[in-house]
């Protein structure tokens, strides 16, 4: 089966169906191939994708920029000093006026509702690069990579640790949507928010899963096959960095809090990683890490997904 997505804007994990995000997977298989064998494949010739940064990036950025190259387009990057957007233009005109000259947009911000507001004013597929609410390219590619180290992601169990934050919200949609258990142990004060996590345990629900949110994370790493952990303070928390390290440091992913998940277990992180606070490097530069193959394959997933909605 085939679904048609051009024209579709990926601004939530949770706006995909099964079929779409199973799609995606199997596309990004075979770019990744293709760019494995030297073959060409340039899909997006002629078409140009405007990436819209208004918070730092290394991953996001040069995946985006190497991947549209790959396939034949053009990739144009935009600073937080670049555009007239949230200074003298608003982002209704800005979306109206980038449409005419574009085939897709990237956007990593702030605000998660700049990012609907784009899509819902434009006429191109708007792609979010990260918000402080999500960060769906991030999780797609980190189930894909899931599937590509177990082989399967139903019947796995995700234990997330640390922040309730854009990751953990993206996580919830993800993993409920493909039906992998997924517990995550956060301090009382940093929980996800409630909205995602009901709509989480629905989706669960409906594939046969489990989510679970605890405190413990001894308790959240039991058997777990995979163990997830990301920054404590995100973009924009830095000044909360020192207060928040005081409620996270129980989260910290060591060697002793591993040894209650799976002896196979892999360890992700979506990086950049603050070693020594949420992850050591005994765990972060084990065999069971992945953390660079989930880097690699940003690319061939995002490569995916903009050559099916552009
Ligand atoms: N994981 C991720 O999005 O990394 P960057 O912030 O470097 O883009
Ligand atoms: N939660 C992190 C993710 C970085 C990719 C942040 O928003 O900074």
């Amino acid at each position: 089966m085939a679904v048609n997505m051009k024209g579709k804007s990926l601004i939530s994990i949770n706006d995909l169906t099964l079929e779409e995000i199973y799609q995606i997977f199997d596309l990004s298989q075979s770019l990744k191939l293709k760019k494995l064998s030297d073959e060409p494949h340039p899909v997006l010739a002629g078409k140009t994708l405007g990436m819209i940064f208004s918070k730092p990036s290394t991953r996001t950025r040069i995946s985006f920029q190497v991947g549209i190259y790959h396939l034949g387009g053009t990739g144009m990057y935009f600073g937080p000093n670049d555009l007239q957007l949230g200074k003298s233009e608003n982002v209704s005109d800005t979306a109206k006026v980038l449409s005419r000259y574009l085939d897709g947009i990237m956007i990593r911000t702030f605000s998660h509702q700049d990012v609907i507001d784009l899509a819902k004013y434009g006429s191109i597929p708007v792609i979010n690069g990260l918000t402080d609410l999500l960060h769906p390219c991030q999780v797609l590619t980190d189930l894909f990579t899931v599937l590509e180290k177990k082989r399967t992601l139903r019947g796995l169990k995700m234990a997330y640790l640390g922040d309730g934050n854009n990751m953990a919200h993206s996580l919830l949609h993800g993993c409920s949507k493909v039906g992998m258990d997924l517990t995550l142990a956060t301090p009382s004060n940093y929980k996800p928010v409630a909205e995602i996590v009901n709509n989480a345990k629905e989706n669960a629900k409906y594939m046969g899963s489990k989510i679970e949110i605890l405190e413990d994370p001894v308790e959240a790493v039991k058997d777990a096959d995979i163990i997830y952990t990301d920054v404590w303070a995100s973009m924009g928390q830095e000044s909360e960095a020192q207060e928040r390290r005081n409620y996270f440091m129980k989260y910290q992913v060591n060697p002793e809090l591993v040894k209650n998940a799976k002896d196979d277990y892999i360890f992700m992180h979506c990086l950049p990683a603050h070693r020594g606070d949420e992850v050591v490097n005994e765990v972060a530069d084990s065999d069971n890490s992945v953390i660079f193959d989930e880097a690699e394959n940003r690319l061939h997933v995002q490569k995916a997904v903009m050559a099916l909605v552009m």
